[in-house]
């Protein structure tokens, strides 16, 4: 079956019907700064479990709910720390969530169970519109994990969403297409139930911006603790495209390559990605693993970014989706 007809352009009006058909229990894929959400009524119990079906995702794994504004952060957590507000106000709207205390508004469907739940104001002009919009009309916050199937590459396009999702979605559902997203990895994710912030998940806001902001030294979610909190993203084998990632290693013929431009591509070797720097890779990384299965190669050679800020974020997704299956 066809299901272009609900890809829309992010217009006033289908932002405003996108909203009402998340109030009426449908999902709208959305996109966002970082990579596209898949989005439901963060209080509507069938729709969070029709995320979990068309993600084919473990219902133990938390949300995050999106908001439009800090105002109405009150709603969802109880308990925000000072230095939670500090990284609220130096960066949201922006790439970054932070983990908080659940208010009661915060069911398990959403926390997976737990008794905290994860905030993100997003930076888009249509994530905004449309969170703005659900607000209005009474709606209280749209929870959304990244839109693709559970362990694959996050979207970063509107196509994207739909070649990943779309066998799976409704015909009252919605994609809607705000084109690529700018920073293409998913957002930092830090837990703020600590007397120090604590990195779950790198991202676009870094290490030292963190530090900056709160005046204290986070700290790093190790392997074990992680996996106690269930961050999905932690798992090893995750961001993965169909296709085998090799990092670091010099590519051979009919082998699919991504590194940074000043690489020569050896000859029958093809090149998916040259960018010239570390903003390029991260927005870029995501569409040339994609496109690596497009063009069904069985293997992709990644030369890794060196460095720290956005780096690690990237070399984080790259280790995991170059675990094997
Ligand atoms: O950039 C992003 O964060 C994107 C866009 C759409 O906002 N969203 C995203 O969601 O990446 P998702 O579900 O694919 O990854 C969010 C991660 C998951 O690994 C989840 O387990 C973790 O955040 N998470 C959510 N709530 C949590 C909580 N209360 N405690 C710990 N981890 C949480
Ligand atoms: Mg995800």
């Amino acid at each position: 079956m066809s299901q272009s007809q609900f890809v829309s352009k992010c217009t006033a009006d289908s932002l405003q019907h996108a909203a009402k058909a998340l109030l009426e229990g449908h999902l709208v894929a959305f996109p966002t700064e970082t990579v596209y959400g898949l989005g439901a009524d963060a209080l509507n119990e069938d729709a969070i479990s029709r995320i979990y079906e068309v993600k084919g995702r473990p219902a133990d794994h938390p949300l995050i709910v999106h908001l439009h504004s800090m105002q109405v952060i009150g709603l969802w957590v109880d308990d925000v720390p000072e230095y939670a507000i500090a990284l609220g106000r130096d960066f949201w709207p922006g790439p970054m969530t932070l983990i908080f205390k659940r208010s009661s508004l915060a069911q398990d469907f959403i926390t997976g169970g737990q008794n905290t739940v994860g905030i993100r104001i997003p930076n888009h002009v249509a994530a905004v519109g449309l969170l703005e919009a659900f607000y209005n009309m009474g709606g209280r916050g749209i929870a959304a994990p990244s839109a693709n199937r559970f362990g694959h590459v996050s979207p970063t396009t509107a196509q994207a969403v739909k070649d990943e999702l779309s066998e799976y979605m409704n015909p009252e559902d919605h994609i809607l297409d705000g084109g690529p997203s700018i920073i293409g990895v998913e957002s930092t994710i830090i837990d703020c139930t600590g007397e120090v912030p604590r990195i779950l998940r790198p991202g676009a806001i870094t290490v030292e911006m963190i530090e900056g902001s709160t005046k204290l030294k986070p700290a790093y979610a190790n392997s074990a603790n992680a996996e106690l909190i269930r961050v999905s993203g932690s798992l090893e084998k995750h961001y993965a495209p169909a296709a085998r990632v090799i990092l670091d290693k010099t590519p051979t013929t009919g082998q699919g390559f991504i590194a940074p431009s000043r690489r020569v591509t050896p000859t029958g070797v093809k090149r998916l990605a040259a960018p010239k720097n570390l903003d390029e890779f991260a927005r870029d990384l995501y569409s040339a693993l994609r496109k690596a299965d497009e063009l069904g190669l069985a293997e992709v050679v990644v030369e890794q970014p060196q460095g720290d800020g956005l780096a690690i974020a990237i070399r984080d997704r790259l280790e995991r989706a170059s675990k094997g299956r």
